[in-house]
């Protein structure tokens, strides 16, 4: 190729890739898919790297340059970057406009109305089409070089397009941290074992600090333009929303949410409107900011020592409020877990006032080093539960000591402990923890367990707030002259209730295990206990290596079941229980001939007609059979119903045999 093609081939690559990111960053609608855009990239960056005379440094390729700084370089702003007045209410938005209408003496003035993003004010400057400097704001009058950096940004261009840009343009904006981004970068710091960042305002600042472009370049930045600074050589059209529509035809980003809207009825409309829809957008904003769209009345109306009589910011009830921490108090939930819980200096945030808020564990609060008497920032969004988001370091007073939740349960003094790697810390109580003990009675009285009809929630709570049961064992000693004497109970119920106990005392030795609620052994867990140990008394005696020794049976489980025999008070309970009269069928150990299915593993997927899905399971380990919830290389069938779902396909995808229902239940009747 001749040095001419190379640069025609050079620059239709460039312009390629630039059209491309127009598509992708400013009007949302990508034409190709990633992989293509990459080949484009590696076309250019391969060419490039042979005619490095060639590279020009507004190329996509030259985002990211390769020198750290020492630090940044001061930048003076021509024409100052201004900050805001604020309204807080409807009143105060029809006081703006009145205001605005007196000044420019019209009956009615359109509004630009824009969402107000919560990122950090940049200055981008623009001579001859190319970004030759771009600057934070600082103090308005005064910011700092963060050129390097904002060159990471891809939804800032580093070339305008088109033709009709003005030789100088400094444009505008707010470079901000998408949620989903956000969310991912802390992921990854608590990953890395660091501190994740408060929010997306504090992570987008911190990443524009950097010295190093290259660390930049791995945050996930945008930027949305709202307006213009210094413009030098063409005029701009006279309304703010066409400026915002011909920035957008340059290649900058402006918000999809921006509108015009006609005098304060329009404003509060919007106001309500975005309000709605906060929490679903894909960038954090604490706000609407309303400029007054014609730049002539604007140019009448002027500023007042900082901020622009034409434009207000419409704040949304702040989401954030700092607070004091003034105890830590502890629940003990229904499966005996404990909650540390928060008691705050009571504070209006997220339009609501906020005194408690979880804490969620001890690795929480290690986390957020929190400690009582600390200040706290406290987070509610939308309709979202309070969240402590962080310490205030600085305003530690004096030097309290760090918090850990308490050895023995708050409730009934057992010891308290934190199963393998869960960060939960849990009461191991069990039945006898009166916290926990409705929660016990209740899944003791359900269907899968000892399917107690006529025992529901409620009438749960008031046998244990009467006095009239403190253990599920006490159930079997109720009698229908007692149960009459509660609120709202016929003899005709009472009598029901105490035929339906009478009926549970036949069951089965799984669903006895499963029915005494042993922290983490569901359904299937207590039958595959009950099929390998044969006997109630064969469970409580078997220490871990023989738990360790039963297939599917791991460290947690054999933690909890070890530790559920061995306080007293289950024991108890497990010997009135069967003294009042409880029995099942003895197990006999199965043949291998009446396990055909022995060592197979199942999957069951969507709806099956002839049988619910449990009952499908419970026929299969009958048979021998594993029962498994997900796909793997392991499976060996996976029975399909109607409408299954992904499970299905991955099956298929890995080669496993699928059974429709009809061949499924053919295999069963074998
Ligand atoms: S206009 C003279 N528009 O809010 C007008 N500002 O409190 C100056 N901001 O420093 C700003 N979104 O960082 C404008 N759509 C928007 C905005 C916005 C966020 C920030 C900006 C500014 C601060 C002023």
């Amino acid at each position: 190729m001749s040095s001419k093609q190379i640069q025609q081939r050079l620059n239709a690559l460039r312009d390629e890739i630039n059209a491309h990111n127009y598509l992708y960053y400013v009007l949302d609608n990508p034409e190709i898919p990633d992989s293509e855009y990459d080949r484009l990239l590696g076309e250019l960056s391969d060419l490039e790297q042979q005619y490095p005379e060639f590279i020009t440094a507004d190329s996509p390729t030259q985002r990211v340059g390769s020198t750290p700084l020492d630090s940044f370089a001061e930048v003076k702003h021509e024409i100052p970057m201004l900050s805001l007045g604020n309204a807080f209410s409807d009143q105060d938005m029809e006081d703006f406009d009145r205001r605005v209408r007196e000044a420019v003496n019209k009956d009615n003035v359109d509004y630009a109305a824009e969402p107000k993003l919560d990122g950090l004010a940049i200055s981008l400057l623009y001579k001859d089409g190319i970004l030759v400097r771009a600057a934070t704001r600082g103090d308005g009058r005064t910011g700092e070089d963060v050129t390097l950096n904002i060159r990471t940004i891809e939804a800032i261009p580093l070339k305008l397009r088109g033709q009709d840009f003005p030789p100088v343009i400094e444009v505008r904006g707010e470079v901000v941290m998408p949620k989903a981004g956000f969310a991912k970068l802390n992921q990854q710091q608590l990953e890395k074992g660091d501190k994740p960042f408060v929010n997306p305002r504090n992570a987008a600042a911190g990443s524009l600090r950097q010295l190093d472009p290259k660390i930049t370049a791995t945050r996930p930045l945008s930027f949305y333009c709202y307006g213009v600074g210094l413009v030098e050589g063409i005029a701009l059209p006279k309304k703010h929303s066409q400026v915002m529509e011909k920035l957008k035809s340059w290649g900058l980003k402006i918000n999809s949410e921006s509108q015009v809207v006609k005098g304060s009825k329009g404003c509060l409309a919007y106001y309500t409107k975005l309000a709605a829809k906060r929490n679903n957008l894909p960038d954090e904003i604490d706000g609407i900011v309303y400029k007054v769209d014609d730049v002539e009345d604007q140019n009448i109306l002027g500023f007042v020592s900082r901020a622009p009589r034409w434009a207000i910011a419409r704040k949304f009830p702040a989401q954030e409020e700092m607070t004091k921490l003034l105890a830590i108090d502890i629940q003990v939930g229904r499966t005996g877990a404990l909650t540390p819980v928060a008691r705050l200096q009571p504070v209006f945030v997220g339009g609501v006032t906020v005194s408690n808020a979880t804490l969620h564990n001890q690795d929480e609060i290690d986390r957020l080093d929190a400690r009582i008497g600390d200040y706290v920032i406290v987070r509610r969004a939308g309709d979202v539960i309070p969240q402590i988001v962080s310490v205030v370091q600085s305003r530690r007073e004096g030097k309290p000591r760090r918090f850990h939740l308490p050895a023995t349960c708050p409730v009934c003094g057992s010891e308290t402990a934190r199963f393998g790697d869960e960060a939960v810390t849990f009461c191991t109580g069990g039945l006898y923890c009166e916290a926990q003990r409705k929660e016990a009675i209740k899944h003791f009285a359900s269907r899968r367990a000892m399917n107690i009809d006529g025992l529901g929630d409620k009438l749960v709570e008031q046998l244990v707030d009467e006095g009239l049961i403190h253990t599920i064992a006490d159930l079997y000693h109720l009698d229908v002259e007692r149960l009459i004497r509660l609120d709202r109970m016929a003899e005709k119920s009472a009598k029901n209730l105490i035929n339906s106990l009478e009926k549970s005392k036949s069951t089965t030795l799984a669903r006895f295990v499963f029915a005494l609620g042993i922290h983490s052994i569901g359904e299937t867990t207590a039958q595959t206990l009950a099929n390998h140990f044969l006997s109630l008394d064969n469970i409580m005696s078997a220490d871990e290596e023989q738990l360790l020794a039963v297939p599917d049976i791991g460290p947690i489980v054999a933690e909890n079941v070890i530790t559920f025999f061995k306080q007293e008070h289950n024991l108890e309970v497990v010997e009135q229980l069967l003294s009042a009269g409880i029995i099942w069928p003895k197990i006999e150990k199965k043949s291998a001939a009446q396990q055909p299915l022995a060592g197979k593993i199942f999957v069951v997927t969507g709806t099956l007609e002839t049988m619910g899905r449990n009952e499908a399971k419970a026929a299969l380990q009958e048979l021998g059979a594993k029962v498994s919830g997900s796909v793997s290389k392991k499976t060996d069938y996976v029975v399909v119903g109607e409408n299954p779902g992904s499970k299905a396909s991955k099956a298929e995808e890995l080669g496993i045999t699928l059974l429709d229902e009809k061949a499924f239940t053919e295999l069963l009747a074998q």
